[in-house]
């Protein structure tokens, strides 16, 4: 029997259109689904949208739409977002689908039968002017409340607060909390990284209270069964979408459900794992369910230090990106700059040097020059040889290896190292191709120069396999460009043994330098007319005279110039400046130049940038360094 995978991303809140962490969760679960495909397993990938509660109704009323026409209007930018970034998903949820809410109904009348989910009070003190009840973090409120007694202090305002209690119901998380600890006890991997459970179990530890999950202030939700001023508050109603959306209570599909569930990997960011690794298997628990494989949590995304997120107007849009770079190289940027297991800082400057060095010069020249070579030589059709030069096995043996590596890192999830490894090989099979040099063999040995093609497009046939869950647009034409029409599952493509024969095909460059395109991504915003700024505006740049005493090229990026900076009595700085194309490192050192000193460091192709230097565009494309007319101490500010 063919094994299956059920792979699901958290569900998104839909008040505004996907932006790139969205995008990173569903790519991961999208490389785990193609991956699983390519393997022969039957493979169900579920996403969706988290659509109800308080938020998306205030802000459809700003809006002056009804919620429900609200969050129909962004459906389209995350259906049309995953297609563009080929994300191959089976099922679209929405908590606003009528299976879904009848299901969520369904389930809580089950719950509340058990006894599991039961009707009280919410209580608590309240702030009447900020509207909120203040929270454990805030202020103990461990002890019995006195309700005559006076309220802490709220947090925002400082103003005294009143106990209130509103009518919810509770589902009783507390009743699994030696069950969770047990289950935790006894599948340390539930949680991907592992470490990552640690702070889960201390957090069930310290005592687990039960959980409040209506709401009667709400409108926009899931009315609760029988009691409709109450609607399931949203944790209860998005957590459940993982089940009601594979048949979970519908008639007429308890087999597909039970073929899917248990899920095999659910892919979370870290800020919801809690709701993840504790409520959600308690939900499980009290609906006598199976508990999910694999919680697969990856870190942040992050801007200058900081989550990227809505609220912190950080956001980048996958949609202008695409334009820039298009879809399969944002996607092999995101898998292999960002380590799953950490947070990770996005830059278009590593996102370009991914793509010069990476894509178009590491994998796509070696096709290029093989093709090139095969054509000049009327050799683009290549038999594998009667036997194998050492060199060749060597190459195949190294092949071996990656295949290997390879599947182990994606069978723990590592996709930044499974492409370590994919790159390795890469620049394994760069470095035959030189050694050898195929263009002096074209006239010496035909033998062995069409036993380098071959194995060369052996390892290309290989490399494109494990890439196609990572760009699978780009594999495809690679497949093409080595006239491979039909792809197998991996257990079929024979990849381990080197007896195809290739008829090359000349294409278009599978990945072009950013530097060749167009960048509308650096477009800066025009300073209108009337935007005078006043002189408190302009004393707040601090622009300070330096001498640059070193200066060197930075290896990982095309136009970088790393200079170390002389600011007399203030010290002396690294600045990092993007002027390559314009000068070479001997041509600065020694001068003067004017530079950004308050500005906050930042990091550049990995390095700390402590400052910016300023320059003048040239008119012949070329920048020209700012500096004063004659010298002046090191350290003097400009005024
Ligand atoms: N609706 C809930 C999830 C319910 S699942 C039953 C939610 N939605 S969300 O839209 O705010 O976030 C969804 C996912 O996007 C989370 O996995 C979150 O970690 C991820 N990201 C949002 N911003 C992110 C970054 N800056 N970086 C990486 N991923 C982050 O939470």
């Amino acid at each position: 029997m063919t094994k299956k995978c059920y792979v699901t991303t958290p569900i998104y809140y839909v008040t505004a259109a996907p932006h790139l962490g969205s995008l990173y969760s569903t790519l991961i679960a999208d490389v785990i689904a193609r991956w699983s495909k390519l393997q022969g397993k039957d493979t169900f990938f579920l996403t969706g949208t988290d659509e109800h509660g308080q938020k998306v109704a205030q802000t459809a009323e700003k809006a002056g739409k009804t919620p429900q026409a609200f969050v129909d209007s962004f459906i389209h930018a995350y259906k049309n977002a995953w297609k563009q970034y080929e994300i191959e998903y089976d099922y679209f949820v929405r908590t606003t689908d009528p299976n879904h809410i009848a299901a969520v109904q369904d389930w809580i009348r089950d719950l509340q039968k058990k006894g599991d989910i039961y009707k009280s009070f919410y209580q608590g003190w309240y702030c009447v002017s900020d509207e909120l009840f203040v929270t454990e973090k805030d202020a103990d409120v461990s002890k019995p409340i006195d309700e005559h007694a006076q309220g802490p202090a709220c947090p925002h305002c400082g103003r005294p607060t009143q106990f209130v209690a509103e009518e919810t119901y509770f589902f009783k998380l507390s009743k699994y909390q030696d069950a969770l600890l047990e289950f935790y006890e006894q599948n340390p991997d539930f949680v991907t990284p592992k470490e990552r459970l640690h702070e889960v179990i201390n957090f069930v530890k310290a005592g687990l209270k039960d959980l409040s999950i209506s709401r009667t202030t709400v409108t926009w939700g899931i009315p609760f069964p029988d009691d409709p001023k109450h609607v399931a508050y949203v944790w209860a109603d998005a957590l459940t979408n993982y089940i009601t959306a594979i048949g979970y209570k519908q008639k007429g599909r308890e087999k597909e459900f039970a073929k899917w569930w248990p899920a095999d990997v659910q892919v979370l960011g870290k800020d919801i794992l809690r709701f993840h690794a504790i409520y959600w298997p308690a939900f499980l628990m009290a609906s006598d369910l199976a508990m999910p494989k694999t919680l697969l949590v990856h870190g942040w995304i992050k801007m200058d230090k900081q989550k990227m997120s809505k609220s912190l107007g950080n956001v980048v849009d996958p949609m202008e990106l695409l334009k820039t770079y298009g879809a399969d190289p944002v996607r092999y940027y995101l898998m292999r700059q960002m380590a799953i297991t950490h947070d990770g800082d996005f830059s278009i400057d590593d996102l370009e040097q991914r793509i010069s060095s990476d894509l178009a010069n590491d994998l796509g020249n070696l096709l290029n020059r093989l093709v090139a070579l095969a054509e000049q030589h009327n050799a683009l059709e290549i038999a594998p040889p009667p036997a194998w030069d050492k060199d060749s096995q060597l190459l195949h043996e190294q092949c071996q290896k990656m295949l290997e590596e390879f599947a182990a890192h994606m069978d723990s999830y590592m996709f930044h190292m499974a492409l370590g490894t994919v790159w390795k090989f890469i620049n394994a099979t760069n470095a035959y191709f030189h050694e050898h040099e195929p263009w002096k063999l074209a006239k010496q040995d035909r033998a062995a120069f069409m036993a380098v093609l071959s194995s060369s497009a052996h390892s290309l046939r290989t490399i494109a396999y494990l890439l196609l869950p990572y760009m699978p647009e780009k594999m495809e034409q690679l497949f093409a460009s080595l006239g491979i029409e039909q792809k197998h599952q991996i257990a079929h493509a024979d990849l381990d043994r080197w007896n195809q024969t290739f008829k090359l095909k000349k294409m278009p460059p599978l990945f072009e330098k950013p530097a060749e395109r167009e960048k509308p991504m650096e477009t800066k915003p025009e300073i209108k007319q009337d935007s005078y700024i006043t002189i408190d505006d302009v004393v707040k740049v601090e622009l300070v005279v330096g001498t640059i005493e070193q200066c060197e090229v930075v290896a990982q990026s095309e136009k970088l110039l790393k200079m170390q900076v002389n600011f007399g009595p203030k010290g002396s700085r690294q600045i990092l400046a993007g002027i390559r194309a314009s000068y070479k490192p001997e041509d600065l050192i020694g001068k003067q130049g004017i530079f950004v000193f308050n500005l906050k460091p930042r990091a550049m192709a990995g390095l700390e940038s402590q400052g910016m230097m300023l320059v003048a565009e040239g008119g012949d494309g070329k920048v020209k360094m700012s500096t004063v007319a004659e010298s002046v101490p090191n350290g003097t500010r400009l005024r």
